[in-house]
């Protein structure tokens, strides 16, 4: 199979869990973008750059994984790559309606274009960029929840502080 995927999200900030389901991706597509959505309606706390120069350093060991930052229709971004599958990670039952929205607009939008869920490990699947936000500037750790490079990135937005 030779189908490229593309996995969206906002990453703000990338956590382990983004990152296993990438990696799973990954076992089943030989090519895969992963795209950082620059105009989310949620507020982010890190600039687009930001996020996808982490997960740029994060992911840099696979040649086979680009990523991008991309505005606008997602479908339209999948296209333009020749991205025939978008990935979307499932954690529990209450991603499930939003996700099936998504997945069921992209495919009225364009067709060819297919949404397979993946399952990220059970550890991860409590995880959302949120929590840990609101857990590190509530002095709790999250330390295994996030790549260290999250961490210090973390350190810095709040303290100003470089290691
Ligand atoms: N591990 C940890 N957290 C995960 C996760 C995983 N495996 N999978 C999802 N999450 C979390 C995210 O951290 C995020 O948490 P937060 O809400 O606390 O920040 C939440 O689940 C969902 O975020 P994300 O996966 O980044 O999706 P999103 O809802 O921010 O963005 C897009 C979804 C980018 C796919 C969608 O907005 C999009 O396609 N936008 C482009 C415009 C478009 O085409 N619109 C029409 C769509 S039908």
């Amino acid at each position: 199979m030779d189908t490229a995927a593309i996995y969206p999200g906002s990453f703000d900030p990338v956590t382990n869990g983004h990152l296993d389901i990438i990696r799973r991706s990954r076992e089943v597509f030989p090519r895969l973008i992963v795209a950082v959505l620059c105009n989310s309606r949620k507020k982010a706390m890190f600039s687009v750059a930001a996020r996808a120069a982490i997960l740029e350093r994060l992911l840099a060991d696979d040649d086979h994984i680009e990523v991008i930052s991309f505005d606008g229709l997602l479908v339209k971004v999948a296209q333009e790559r020749e991205a025939s599958v978008v990935i979307r990670g499932l954690r529990a039952a209450t991603d499930f309606e939003y996700e099936f929205q998504m997945a069921m607009m992209n495919r009225h939008l364009a067709d060819q274009i297919k949404t397979m869920f993946m399952v990220p490990h059970e550890d991860y699947t409590y995880l959302s960029s949120s929590l840990i936000k609101e857990i590190y500037e509530l002095g709790g750790t999250v330390t295994g929840m996030v790549p260290v490079e999250v961490e210090e990135q973390l350190r810095e937005h709040f303290t100003g502080q470089k290691e």
